[in-house]
């Protein structure tokens, strides 16, 4: 393991990755409970990386009652200084079309009531930390280079709106996330970001477009889970190529 070891945090249509050569499974109990399941650490396109699937490798655990707190304390304490996040969402605003991968450079927070913080019980002093810049901005660049190099249709920044879940919104909903600038929806972003950053571990987002948002692209009826799958199946595809391309860096 480098010092810079990547952790893949694998979301919906994610939670394994072919092309990984499994080494070990590696269970950790956390001082805030227990992770989303074992890390499953591996090799991947010559180089060492850690996987974790955040909603179980059974995908049982809706985005509400993720431990996110002992997935992002697990890893770290693996020893990982950086991850790439996973993750399905909703586009809002027009460049944000299925099933493109998005690189997201800011986030709002509308979850409530998760444990969504490690500064908050035994401490000598309060703690702040910075969050004006939410994603690491180095890895970014490589995953939108390595990108470029694979020529996937992938879009640089937007605003991620980090919903509660598990239902979607509704179409007044998404207007409202529109008004407030965001061009993305999703139930994960947070308090999963914050957390890296408390832990001081570099975190980007790779977003999986897997619907137009309520009330937005052409249907404008219900949101069908059938595209929605499919689009997800179609978009994590593009991620595991741009993974394997991206983790040698
Ligand atoms: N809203 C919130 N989360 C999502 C969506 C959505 O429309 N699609 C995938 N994850």
């Amino acid at each position: 393991m480098t010092d810079s070891t990547i952790a893949i945090i694998g979301g919906t249509g994610l939670t394994s990755l072919n092309g990984l050569e499994i080494t070990r499974r590696e269970v950790m109990h956390t001082p805030y409970g227990e992770p989303s399941g074992p890390i499953t650490h591996g090799v991947l396109a010559g180089r060492e990386v850690m996987f974790l699937a955040r909603h179980g490798y059974g995908h049982t655990i809706p985005p509400h009652r993720i431990n996110y707190r002992a997935n992002l304390w697990a890893l770290k304490n693996a020893g990982i200084s950086r991850v790439v996040a996973v993750a399905a969402v909703g586009g809002i605003t027009p460049e944000m079309y299925p099933p493109r991968i998005v690189f997201p450079d800011q986030i709002i927070d509308y979850t409530w009531s998760r444990g969504h913080t490690l500064f908050e019980e035994d401490l000598s002093h309060v703690t702040h930390v910075d969050f004006t810049e939410p994603y690491c901005a180095e890895l970014r660049q490589c995953l939108l280079a390595g990108a470029q190099s694979i020529g996937l249709d992938a879009h640089d920044g937007g605003t991620y709106a980090a919903t509660q879940g598990p239902r979607l919104e509704t179409r007044a909903e998404v207007d409202r996330l529109e008004r407030d600038g965001c061009d993305l929806v999703g139930m994960t972003g947070m308090p999963e970001a914050g957390l890296a950053r408390e832990l001081g571990l570099g975190y980007a987002t790779c977003a999986v477009v897997a619907n137009w948002a309520a009330g937005r692209g052409e249907g404008v009826g219900e949101i069908s889970m059938e595209d929605v799958e499919k689009n997800v199946s179609e978009g994590m595809v593009n991620v595991r190529r741009l993974l394997e391309v991206v983790i040698p860096t």
